[in-house]
């Protein structure tokens, strides 16, 4: 008998992936388009993105995943050997790719109120923050960001891979602040992480310093042809926010009477912790079939983090009954 797959909470995707926009750009592509090289797809997504969003299409960049796009900011914006300022705990790309570059990340602990103050003085090359924070989950105000933003006036890299699930977004500071950069992605709310899309939003002479580092073709054909058929089909996306709203609302007060510490957060994930012990509970929860993500200690933080990202109604029940079994 083969056993059921393991459910993967530790990705921070949805828990339903986006395979009606798959289907539709497989269907509108033939293999003698798949076979040559990008043609005019990634102007025509630039052009559909930026048009929604009320931008102009020279201030949108497509990237290879957003990771592509966050390691040719870190190379545009940041000087060889240089460093980038940000929160700590953070998403773990950011001193990888410094660090790729010669340079270092710093991270200034953060609980829930972004530390202005302490980000605006420091000497870096680049502010870079994501909000929703990854693994918090917290999301900074408007306010805050724009606060920062008027401090200093190097760039700043804010990563939206998490704001669908927010409810806002620093979009509206990009008329104000032209050295604001947004990174997004269609790996998270739009449910299709294997086709490796990112996009980047900003002033047009941002974006052309990362497009002038990016090899001509870093995007295939079918997958800007399924981003594409994923950003004119909205309602998958309104869905997947609604849902994980639903469930974050449902997950976390249970999660708290069981005892377990957990943040509120505006993403698609709750981060529970300090836990005791939580190699042998993430051990317990794989062989239960619940693959939850078990962070590195945090240099500012005691104890040890799960990360879960939030499933089905079906899956997070699983969850909170397993967790319920070995409780704090
Ligand atoms: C904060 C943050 N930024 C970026 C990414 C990467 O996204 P992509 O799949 O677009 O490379 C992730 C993925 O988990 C993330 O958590």
């Amino acid at each position: 008998m083969r056993s059921s797959p393991t459910v993967r909470l530790d990705l921070n995707t949805v828990p339903r992936l986006n395979t009606g926009a798959l289907d539709a750009a497989w269907r509108a592509s033939p293999p003698d388009v798949l076979a040559q090289y990008p043609g005019p797809e990634e102007r025509a997504l630039k052009r559909a993105i930026a048009g929604r969003l009320g931008l102009r299409a020279g201030m949108v960049g497509i990237g290879h995943g957003s990771d592509e796009l966050l390691d040719l900011a870190v190379r545009a914006l940041v000087p060889y050997g240089g460093s980038a300022v940000g929160i700590e705990p953070s998403f773990s790309m950011y001193p990888r790719c410094l660090e790729a570059h010669g340079g270092r990340f710093v991270g200034i602990p953060c609980r829930r109120r972004l530390p202005v103050d302490q980000l605006a003085r420091s000497p870096a090359d680049l502010t870079l923050l994501a909000s929703p924070n990854n693994p918090t989950g917290t999301a900074f105000s408007l306010g805050s960001l724009e606060r920062l933003l008027q401090r200093t006036d190097r760039p700043m890299l804010l990563d939206e891979a998490y704001a669908e699930f927010a409810g806002h977004d620093a979009i509206p500071l990009l008329a104000d602040y032209p050295q604001l950069l947004i990174l997004r992605t269609f790996s998270k709310a739009y449910g299709l992480p294997g086709i490796r899309v990112g996009y980047a939003l900003g002033r047009p002479a941002l974006i052309r310093r990362l497009e002038r580092l990016r090899g001509p073709y870093s995007v295939s054909t079918f997958s800007l042809r399924a981003a594409r058929a994923a950003w004119d089909a909205p309602e998958y996306c309104r869905d997947r926010i609604r849902e994980a709203r639903t469930e974050r609302r449902w997950l976390f007060p249970r999660l708290r009477a069981q005892g377990w510490p957990v943040a509120p957060s505006s993403a698609n994930f709750l981060l529970l912790g300090p836990v005791a012990s939580a190699a042998p509970l993430a051990e317990r929860l794989e062989a239960a079939g619940l693959r939850v993500r078990r962070l590195p200690p945090f240099p500012s933080r005691p104890g040890e983090h799960l990360r879960v990202t939030l499933g089905t109604r079906e899956q997070n029940l699983r969850l909170l009954a397993e967790l319920g079994e070995h409780r704090p």
